[in-house]
């Protein structure tokens, strides 16, 4: 999500917090029930080459695969159609790298049709100095890399299977290839913050603020219900959940799931081969009224168990920025 919160300061353990609640009231006075989604999320291949240690892939049963070309441009035909400047992100589940041609064959759809916002998600595994170079060749507008560690073993601790010094390479040399193009997208760190990483968050910010990337600090997702987070929010003050009002996400088999929390499609809204995505979306506009209400006890039993209405915004540290370090402070 991309909320935007320079001002808010961070603890890893938030509980009723004053600031954490202004925050979430914030975003809840922005929240209305739009007819087309702000942002999609597109999932281009549900394989994964790691086993991070905040994700639910590895507890997926669903049947993995990769989304089929004319799928997606059915998908980007109707997006260019009624809103172009949807926000798409690249990916939902699972590691658009895998499939570094046709991610690369999307984006250059995408832009024909006239999408003005394409978005990647990535771990970096797979970012090898050609794949950066041809991700600099297209119009993406942004790269996240997730990268949950400054120190080898944190690093290698939180996103498992990977490798710190290879993608931290890896990312460096896009950030100086987009330095020597003087043009490209915008490049983020993220740093989801955990009990194990929180006190490297500074070493981290100070690297990669030194390298020209973008710095996201973001807390930890449920997915649903299933991590337990550090975020506790009373009942009472609950809001509508900006990731069911504002995000619509496609599995790559067309299928369209009620939120990130289900995760598995076993609310899904129908199927994105069989009906258009504004269809599919005002299938799904009950539920968002039910948010927006405050009716959440007629909500799905996921919506009980799930954290992720208490997210809150993320922070985005840019290079140059001044007093970085009076606006967050990790517990140690
Ligand atoms: C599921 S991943 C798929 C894309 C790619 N494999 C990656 O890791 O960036 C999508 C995004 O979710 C983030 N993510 C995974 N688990 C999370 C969690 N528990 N809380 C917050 N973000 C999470 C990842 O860091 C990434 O930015
Ligand atoms: S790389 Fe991305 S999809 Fe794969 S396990 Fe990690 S967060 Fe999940
Ligand atoms: S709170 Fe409910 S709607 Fe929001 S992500 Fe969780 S399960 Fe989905």
């Amino acid at each position: 999500m991309e909320y935007q919160n320079q001002t808010a300061e961070r603890t890893s353990n938030i509980s009723d917090q004053p600031e954490h609640l202004a925050e979430l009231n914030r975003i809840a006075s922005g929240l209305k029930n739009p007819t087309f989604p702000k942002i999609f999320a597109v999932e281009l291949c549900a394989d994964c080459d790691l086993n991070c240690s905040m994700c639910h892939h590895d507890q997926m049963i669903r049947p993995k695969g990769n989304m089929p070309m004319p799928l997606w441009q059915k998908c980007a035909d109707e997006i260019a159609e009624i809103a172009p400047k949807t926000n798409v992100w690249f990916s939902f589940c699972g590691e658009p790298l895998l499939m570094p041609d046709r991610l690369i064959e999307m984006l250059n759809y995408g832009e024909k049709v006239g999408l003005k916002s394409l978005n990647l998600n990535t771990n970096g595994m797979r970012l090898t100095n050609d794949v950066a170079k041809r991700l600099l060749d297209t119009s993406l507008s942004t790269i996240v890399i997730g990268i949950d560690g400054f120190s080898k073993e944190v690093y290698e601790e939180n996103r498992f299977l990977g490798d710190r010094d290879i993608v931290y390479a890896n990312v460096q040399f896009l950030l100086e290839e987009r330095q020597r193009r003087g043009q490209g997208p915008e490049i983020m760190v993220q740093f989801i913050e955990m009990d194990n990483n929180a006190n490297e968050f500074e070493a981290y910010r100070n690297h990669w603020l030194g390298l020209g990337a973008t710095v996201k600090l973001r807390r930890q997702l449920s997915w649903g219900g299933k991590f337990e987070t550090a975020i506790d929010v009373a009942n009472e003050r609950r809001i509508a959940c900006p990731w069911a009002i504002t995000m619509m996400h496609l599995f790559w088999d067309g299928r369209v799931p009620r939120c990130p929390g289900d995760t598995e499609g076993e609310e899904s809204a129908g199927n994105a081969w069989d009906d258009s995505l504004k269809d599919l979306w005002a299938n799904l506009s009950g539920y968002r009224q039910l948010h927006l209400d405050h009716k959440f006890d007629d909500l799905p039993e996921r919506c009980d168990a799930c954290t992720d209405w208490k997210t809150g915004a993320s922070i985005k540290l840019r290079p140059g920025q001044v007093d970085h370090s009076e606006r967050i402070r990790p517990s140690q």
